[in-house]
């Protein structure tokens, strides 16, 4: 079983769409798959036309330890894809989650309960893949994602500001796989929302492909408006523009997801890489690229990995 963070602090790059998305591509390649929603706005849930009324199974109260995992998993209409929502609830966890025992691995602790009483049961894994669609931040949630996940895959618009930011995401992975789960890696980035026809898009790509180099998905996910209209239908681009380009791409992204079967890749300590000094090239026709401001986007980064035990 691949448990998978669909990570990025920065909002509205193609987290939540791709989750979908790419989650339909594999159940429609055979695969079992559950996609998660953590983030408290539910566009997960809504994509996939699933409202959950406060106070049934959610994702909210699974983090609580009020109901366990597989309690809270739902059916879609895509055969072998189902999903575990989330309501607006899950808006107060991190608050309330703060204060918990071992609050940085409560979703790691309620995917192993319900692995472990699958393979007791009938002797198999619960699902081919766990997708959790992260928040747009670096708090409580996505730490919980990233204990609980053996890969990330960074969704990363091809803008000006899509690589803002982006050494902060890598600290706090190296941080949450130096504390607490060494095995974590980023195993693909997937560059969201590209547009081929601009320059600076191209420029940007090659840009993320010269520091992540092989990390980064051949496949681009490309701006198709059916991919923005499905959500409003509840449905994933298969159901709603099977012929679109948006379901082609996410098609071949998961044929690649696949044939890179298992994490190859681990972040690499500071020491050993400098940190990707990522250059963002200008919008202007300038021939100085410009270096990512730092500070601004990163100052309300939080972050929730707890300080080493004294010993
Ligand atoms: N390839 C695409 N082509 C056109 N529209 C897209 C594409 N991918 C995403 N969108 C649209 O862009 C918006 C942001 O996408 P999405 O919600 O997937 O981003 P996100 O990273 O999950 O955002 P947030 O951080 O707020 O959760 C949505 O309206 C979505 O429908
Ligand atoms: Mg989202």
């Amino acid at each position: 079983m691949r448990i998978i963070s669909l990570l990025n602090q920065k909002g509205g790059v193609g987290k939540t769409t791709t989750t979908v998305n790419l989650g339909a591509a594999l159940a429609l390649e055979g695969k079992r798959v559950v996609v998660v929603d953590l983030d408290p706005q539910a566009n997960l849930s809504v994509h996939l036309g699933i409202e959950v009324a406060s106070g049934e199974p959610s994702a909210y109260r699974m983090l609580l330890g009020e109901v366990s995992f597989a309690d809270c998993v739902v059916a879609t209409e895509t055969p072998g894809l189902q999903c575990l929502p989330t309501d607006l609830d899950l808006s107060g966890a991190e608050l309330e989650l703060s204060n918990q025992f071992g609050r940085e691995t409560l979703l790691r602790d309620a995917l192993a309960a319900w692995r472990e009483a699958s393979l007791k049961e009938t002797g198999e894994e619960p699902a081919d893949f766990v997708l959790l669609d992260c928040p747009p931040s670096l708090g409580l949630l996505s730490v919980n994602a990233l204990a609980a996940s053996d890969e990330v895959f960074i969704c990363v618009q091809t803008e000006f500001f899509a690589l803002r930011g982006l050494t902060k995401l890598m600290e706090v992975v190296r941080l949450v796989q130096r504390r607490l789960h060494p095995e974590l890696s980023i195993s693909g980035v997937i560059p969201c929302l590209y547009d081929n026809r601009l320059k600076l898009a191209r420029e940007v790509l090659a840009e993320l492909k010269n520091h992540l180099g092989e990390q980064v998905f051949p496949r681009t996910i490309g701006v198709n408006v059916k991919l923005a209209e499905a959500p409003s239908y509840g449905q994933t681009i298969f159901q709603y523009a099977p012929e679109s380009t948006g379901a082609r791409d996410y098609r071949l992204l998961a044929q690649e997801v696949l044939a890179r079967t298992s994490a190859t890749e681990t972040v690499a300590e500071p020491e050993q890489t400098p940190e990707p000094e990522v250059e963002i090239p200008r919008p202007s026709a300038s021939k100085t690229p410009a270096k990512p401001v730092a500070g601004a986007a990163e100052a309300d980064v939080e972050v929730a990995v707890p300080e080493p035990e004294a010993s």
